[in-house]
């Protein structure tokens, strides 16, 4: 479960304090998935990064399964994120010098370093698991191509099955066909669905595009810092 309650934000600025979120609540279950719209500058990046435990909240309290990530010291908090929450970004954040395969096994060398990617889970190796997800994701056949020798769709593709690697609860998407063509940004959201109904975790997409948005069974809107039920199915 994730649960937002009665959260604002206000950033300190030279000129005062900066409200930017007020009053937000939020509860979503697993296999829940919801699309953030909102003007440029509503607050959606934002809101992702307080439910990503990046940046905490001025007043309110944020759960996830039960826990409040702001309470924890700032190694647990990095192993929470780590564990709990897989972030998809629009620049997508990959690692140059690494292969495809390597740059989906990422989190689990933050996990559990001292074990290597070799490490036995329940669905095999953290490497069987990643061949697994580059497949599902249509990117076998570039396994080990770097990142700049990817196409924009394929790299997003890349850090959704990074994103997905370590199986977290939350799976959070700022803008993640921002830089996609609609044929392949259609591709890429249909694909981010579909992983999502399987692993039954909880999905939250910020975006511009009305038809990704329009996929969503769970529609909400930054309006005047506030977030309230889309007016614009
Ligand atoms: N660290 C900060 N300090 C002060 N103001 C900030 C800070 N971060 C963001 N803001 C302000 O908060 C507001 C919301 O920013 P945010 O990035 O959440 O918007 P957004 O809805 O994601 O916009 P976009 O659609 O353009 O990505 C903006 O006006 C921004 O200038
Ligand atoms: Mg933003």
């Amino acid at each position: 479960m994730l649960e937002v309650s009665h959260v604002s934000k206000v950033y300190p600025t030279p000129r005062g304090p900066l409200s930017i979120l007020e009053d937000v609540s939020l509860s979503l279950s697993p296999g829940d998935a919801a699309a953030i719209t909102g003007p440029s500058g509503s607050g959606k990046s934002t809101l992702l990064y307080l439910l990503g435990a990046l940046e905490p909240p001025t007043s309110g309290t944020i759960t996830l399964g039960g826990q409040n990530p702001f309470a924890l010291s700032p190694a647990e908090v990095a192993e929470f994120r780590n564990q709990q929450i897989g972030f998809v970004f629009q620049d997508h954040c990959l690692l140059p010098q690494c292969s495809v395969l390597e740059n989906v096994l990422v989190p689990t060398l933050v996990s559990h370093p001292a074990a290597s990617s070799d490490r036995q889970g329940s669905g095999g190796t953290d490497r069987d698991r990643a061949r697994q997800l580059i497949e599902r994701v249509g990117l076998s056949p570039r396994m080990e191509h770097r990142p700049a020798e990817l196409s924009g769709g394929e790299k997003q593709r890349v850090a959704i099955a990074r994103a997905l690697i370590l199986q977290p609860r939350l799976i959070l998407c700022d803008e993640p066909t921002g830089n996609l063509d609609p044929e392949t940004a259609s591709t890429v959201s249909a694909l981010l669905l579909e992983l999502h109904r399987q692993q039954q975790t909880i999905l939250i997409v910020v975006t511009h595009n009305a038809a990704l948005a329009a996929q969503f069974p769970v529609r909400l809107e930054l309006r005047a810092k506030h977030l309230l039920p889309c007016q614009h199915p």
